[in-house]
């Protein structure tokens, strides 16, 4: 169950962190993988983590919100692999800045990155799905799309906004056979949070805001979106996986 033999997968903000995890866990299964990043991150470590197991890598240099590059860097990734299978739009950003501090410019940039930059590889992804009546569209999200989180209404406004898109989208590509979901984490240990989770007292939060009494570790989400990417995984579209630990549901 669940091999990804053959698929084509495009993981964005694959240099590092979750989006890392989601690429070797495809990876792992069988998938071809284009690590998507922005210009200057260095992406060959994972590049060359993906190639170890036996399937083709790529390194694509994209800001996933500049439409010109994400058209460029998909056409890069198709015209090598030939269709794209799965679309992971994971890239994202969290400057955990309040409703009064934050800019405008901080603002639309985290709308700019985190949906929009959802919604551009996802054009230029989907008519080769539709092709090929089979496609898997995967956002990561986050916990705070479903609970509230202390300070940061972008981030929480952003990750709700591809909960909902995801819902909208799955609607629109069921007859294709493309499904579209989203994973919920909590806290993982990757740059986006690591500095929060130095401060002993917030860490001792978390972990007691968690049921499994630990942050998930990027396999999991991994391993979530492996499931979510599959053929098994037919009949679930339009829905949120939470990958918490039981965060969500006190
Ligand atoms: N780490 C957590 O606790 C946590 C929890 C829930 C959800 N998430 C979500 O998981 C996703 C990955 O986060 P992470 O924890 O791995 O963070 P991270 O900062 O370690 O990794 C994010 C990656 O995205 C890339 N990126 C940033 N802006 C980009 C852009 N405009 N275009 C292309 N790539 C870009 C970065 O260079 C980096 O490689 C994000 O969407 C984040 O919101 C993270």
């Amino acid at each position: 169950m669940f091999s990804l033999k053959g698929k084509n997968a495009v993981v964005t903000g694959a240099a590092a962190g979750i989006g890392r995890g989601i690429a070797v866990s495809l990876a792992k299964q069988g998938a071809n993988v284009a690590v998507c990043d922005l210009p200057g991150v260095p992406a060959d470590a994972a590049r060359d983590e993906i190639a170890s197991y036996g399937v083709l890598a790529l390194t694509v240099e994209m800001d996933v919100s500049d439409e010109k590059m994400v058209n460029r860097g998909m056409d890069a990734v198709l015209s090598v692999f030939g269709g794209v299978d799965i679309l992971c739009c994971n890239a994202g950003i969290n400057s955990c800045e309040s409703a009064e501090a934050i800019s405008i410019e901080s603002w639309d940039r985290h709308f700019d990155v985190n949906v929009r930059g959802a919604l551009l590889p996802l054009r230029r992804a989907v008519p080769s799905m539709k092709e090929k009546k089979f496609g898997r569209i995967i956002f990561t999200s986050s916990q705070a799309a479903l609970v509230g989180r202390p300070n940061q209404p972008a981030y929480c406004a952003t990750k709700g906004a591809l909960v909902s898109m995801a819902r909208g989208l799955a609607l629109d590509f069921a007859e294709f056979g493309i499904t579209v979901n989203c994973v919920a984490p909590t806290f993982a240990l990757t740059d986006i949070s690591r500095k929060r989770m130095e401060d002993p007292a917030y860490r001792e939060f978390v972990l007691g805001m968690i049921p499994m009494r630990r942050l998930a570790e990027v396999e999991d989400i991994g391993n979530t979106v492996v499931f979510l990417a599959s053929e098994e995984a037919h009949m679930t579209t339009g829905a949120v996986i939470t990958v918490d630990g039981g965060w969500t549901v006190r």
